[in-house]
C-alpha cells in the first residue's frame, strides 16, 4: 500500500450512486452547478465526499489494475475522474505514463491537481463534457471510467466512444454496479430493524429517477461485459473486490458513512417514512450517543465492480 491507501475517509453507493450528472454543453469553462432543483446535484459540492468515498474504497484501484494484462501503458485517460483519487493511483502506479484526469467539473479537477501535488504524481486534467466532449481526448492504451457512464443518458454509446479513443491492444476498465454498502446492524437499538435494506431500495428508485431524466436516456440491459462486446471489445470480463472495513471503523470511513447518511437523508426524504427519517436524525446527532459519531458497531462492507474489454488488432 502506498501514502494514499489511508485516506481520511470516504464515502459511496458503488451500486446505486445517485449523484447525478452535469448538464454542460462544450468544454472548459462552464460551472458544474446543476439546473436541477436543489443541490442534489451539485457536483462541486459533492467534492469532500467524493474524495472520502475514493479514499476508503481506494485499494480495488490497484487491485484492478494488477488485473491489467497488457503491457504497460503509456496514455491513461480518467474519464469522470471527479477529485482524481483513482487517477492518482493510476499515476503512482505507472510514473512513466501520461495520466490525463477528464471531467465536467472544473472545481474537481482543480481537487484532483491538488491531489496529485500533494502525493507527488504527475496529473494532467483536462475539462469534458459527455458525451461531445469525449471525441477529442484520445488515443490513450488505458481508459479507466469509475461510475461515470451511468450519469450520461445513453450509456452504450459513451462506451463505443471510450472504446474508440483506444489504440490496438488497448483495455477499458469501466467501474459499474457492484455491491450496495452495509455500515449498520441490522437492530440498531432503536427503529425499526432492517433501515439499510431499505435505503437501498430507496436509493434505487432515486437511481432509476435519475436515469430517466437524463437528455436523451436510453434503456439498456446493463449487461456490462455484453456492452463492452457490442462496443467491439474483447475478452471483456468482470471482477469484483471486496472493501472491508469492521467495526470499530476508523476516523476516515466513519466520516464517509456520516457523510454518506446525510446525503441519504437529504436526497431519500420524499422516499422513506418518518420512523426511519427520525432514526435517521437520530443516527446523525452527534449529541446522541447512539450516533455514528460514537458508535462501536459501525463498518463499512462494500464491493466495486470492474468491467474489463480489450480493443482488438495488437
Ligand atoms: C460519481 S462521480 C465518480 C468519481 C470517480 N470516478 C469515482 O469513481 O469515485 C461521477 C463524476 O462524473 C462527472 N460527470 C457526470 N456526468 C458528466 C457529464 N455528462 N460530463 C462530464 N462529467 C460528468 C461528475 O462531475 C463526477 O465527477
Amino acid at each position: 500500500m502506498t501514502h494514499d491507501d489511508h485516506g481520511h475517509g470516504d464515502h459511496g453507493h458503488p451500486s446505486h450512486d445517485d449523484h447525478g450528472h452535469t448538464s454542460h454543453a462544450g468544454h472548459g469553462s462552464h460551472s458544474s452547478h446543476h439546473t436541477h432543483d436543489n443541490d442534489d446535484f451539485d457536483w462541486a459540492a459533492m467534492a469532500d465526499l467524493l474524495e472520502l468515498e475514493g479514499e476508503t474504497h481506494s485499494p480495488y484501484v490497484r487491485q484492478a489494475l494488477a488485473e491489467l494484462a497488457q503491457p504497460t501503458p503509456r496514455r491513461i485517460l480518467d474519464i469522470g475522474s471527479g477529485p482524481g483519487v483513482a487517477a492518482c493511483r493510476l499515476a503512482a502506479v505507472f510514473p512513466d505514463a501520461e495520466v490525463t484526469a477528464v471531467d465536467g467539473a472544473p472545481e474537481l479537477l482543480a481537487r484532483a491537481e491538488q491531489r496529485a501535488e500533494r502525493l507527488g504524481v504527475r496529473l494532467r486534467t483536462q475539462v469534458a463534457e459527455f458525451p461531445a466532449g469525449l471525441a477529442d481526448l484520445g488515443p490513450a492504451d488505458l481508459v479507466w471510467s469509475g461510475q461515470a457512464v451511468h450519469h450520461v443518458g445513453d450509456q452504450q454509446g459513451v462506451l463505443n466512444q471510450l472504446a474508440g479513443l483506444l489504440e490496438p491492444g488497448g483495455v477499458l476498465a469501466v467501474v459499474e454496479g457492484g455491491l450496495p454498502p452495509r455500515w449498520l446492524p441490522r437492530d440498531l437499538g432503536f427503529g425499526r430493524c432492517g433501515l439499510q435494506e431499505r435505503l437501498d431500495v430507496a436509493m434505487a428508485e432515486r437511481f432509476g429517477r435519475m436515469r430517466a431524466e437524463l437528455p436523451g436516456s436510453v434503456a439498456v440491459v446493463e449487461d456490462w461485459p455484453g456492452m463492452l462486446r457490442a462496443a467491439g471489445l474483447t475478452d471483456a470480463r468482470s471482477r469484483t473486490f471486496l472493501i472491508d472495513h469492521p467495526a470499530p471503523l476508523a476516523e476516515g470511513p466513519r466520516r464517509f458513512v456520516r457523510g454518506s447518511l446525510e446525503r441519504c437523508r437529504q436526497v431519500l426524504a420524499d422516499l422513506l417514512d418518518t420512523e426511519d427519517l427520525s432514526t435517521l436524525d437520530r443516527l446523525l446527532d452527534p449529541s446522541d450517543p447512539a450516533s455514528v459519531d460514537h458508535r462501536t458497531d459501525l463498518f463499512l462492507l462494500t464491493a466495486k465492480t470492474v468491467h474489463f474489454g480489450t480493443a482488438p488488432g495488437a
